[in-house]
């Protein structure tokens, strides 16, 4: 009986000492996240400055958005789910006092859509000062496929976004200087691009999203090149891991283990709108372009993802992709 107590007591200190371990162990890694996230400083307003916004129902997207509404810019929200859009956009005005923020309706997964909010946004706004691509989709098993027939990760993250860029590319000459800023990942560095197939209907949508990650920052370096001496930028950046909707679609019992690494080590999501913020608004990157970030600083690349060669037959593969029109606007 002795013995017994004494072992249980054993186990109990040991369960104990784990714990208080694991919780010391989350809390310092807290506390060095706190410390080393990056934070946008610029104090800069914004007001007189037209912003769009993709994908800002939730997560990183919802917090840029409210940093720029505070700022007074006048806001584009362009996001696929319209009534979730509206509700915030209401709660923004409420809070910044700023009434200058406008819904519009942007599936990016469809280039009809992409069509008919770019056409909105041409006919009805006299400038455009920032773009930000910050919508996205992960998916982990289930593959899908758009109405256009293209694969649906790379078509919302990547596609979709370079067919915008496209339509709205004059306003933003026009408006110069003038920024695109394009949320990317780190994760790109698990993926590469294979130029032989744009449209990978049948591969694992979890390795597409680091492939589209990937063309996210080909792109970018493909754009600024284009765009040097129009006054327009292109900067791309890793916000970090975020605790944020795009973990929503890893199914259960993936999910379970994933949920406690995403609560208890990742960034919240006003964290990881940080590095977005600073490159719409910091007057210091005024002149900056073609160049990634993290945590609001230059972060360097990797070298397979700097071939100029293989960028420049991407953007043209991508314009067959996306259906450009020879009236479209070239970029
Ligand atoms: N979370 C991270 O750790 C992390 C790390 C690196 C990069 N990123 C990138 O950060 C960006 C923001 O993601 P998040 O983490 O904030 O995820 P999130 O909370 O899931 O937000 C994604 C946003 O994109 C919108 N969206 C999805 N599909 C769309 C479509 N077809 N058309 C228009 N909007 C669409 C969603 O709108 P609905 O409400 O309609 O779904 C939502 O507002 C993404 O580009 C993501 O790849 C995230």
């Amino acid at each position: 009986m002795m013995m017994l107590l004494g072992i249980t007591s054993i186990c109990c200190i040991a369960i104990a000492v784990v714990a208080f371990l694991a919780i010391s162990f989350i809390l310092l890694l807290q506390i060095f996240i706190y410390m080393t996230t990056g934070v946008c400083k610029s104090q800069k307003k914004m007001n007189g400055k037209t912003v769009i916004i993709t994908g800002c129902t939730s997560g990183i997207g919802k917090e840029t958005a409210f940093d720029l509404a505070n700022r007074g810019a006048r806001l584009i929200m362009a996001c696929r789910n319209v009534a979730a859009a509206k509700n915030l956009k209401d709660q923004f005005v409420k809070e910044t006092g700023n009434n200058n923020i406008i819904v519009k309706k942007l599936d990016l997964s469809s280039l009809k859509s992409v069509r008919e909010f770019a056409e909105q946004i041409n006919r009805e706004e006299n400038r455009l000062d920032v773009l930000i691509h910050n919508a996205g989709t992960a998916e982990t098993f289930k593959k899908k496929t758009t109405d256009d027939g293209l694969e649906m990760t790379m078509a919302t993250n990547q596609y979709g976004p370079f067919l915008l860029t496209h339509l709205l590319i004059d306003l933003m000459k026009q408006s110069a200087p003038s920024r695109i800023v394009v949320v990317a990942s780190e994760l790109y560095r698990l993926a590469s691009l294979n130029l032989d197939n744009l449209n990978p209907t049948t591969t694992l949508p979890a390795y597409l999203y680091y492939v589209s990650k990937y063309a996210n920052i080909v792109f970018t370096m493909e754009l600024a090149r284009r765009l040097k001496g129009t006054g327009v930028t292109a900067n791309c950046l890793h916000p970090g891991l975020i605790d944020s909707g795009i973990w929503r679609n890893v199914p259960a019992p993936l999910s379970w283990g994933l949920q406690i690494i995403v609560k208890g080590f990742f960034k919240t999501p006003k964290q990881g709108a940080q590095t977005t913020i600073h490159l719409a608004v910091s007057d210091e990157l005024d002149n900056v372009t073609g160049k990634y970030y993290l945590d609001c600083r230059e972060y360097g690349l990797s070298q397979s993802i700097k071939n100029h060669t293989n960028a420049k037959k991407f953007w043209e593969l991508s314009e067959n992709i996306v259906q450009l029109k020879s009236t479209d606007p070239k970029i």
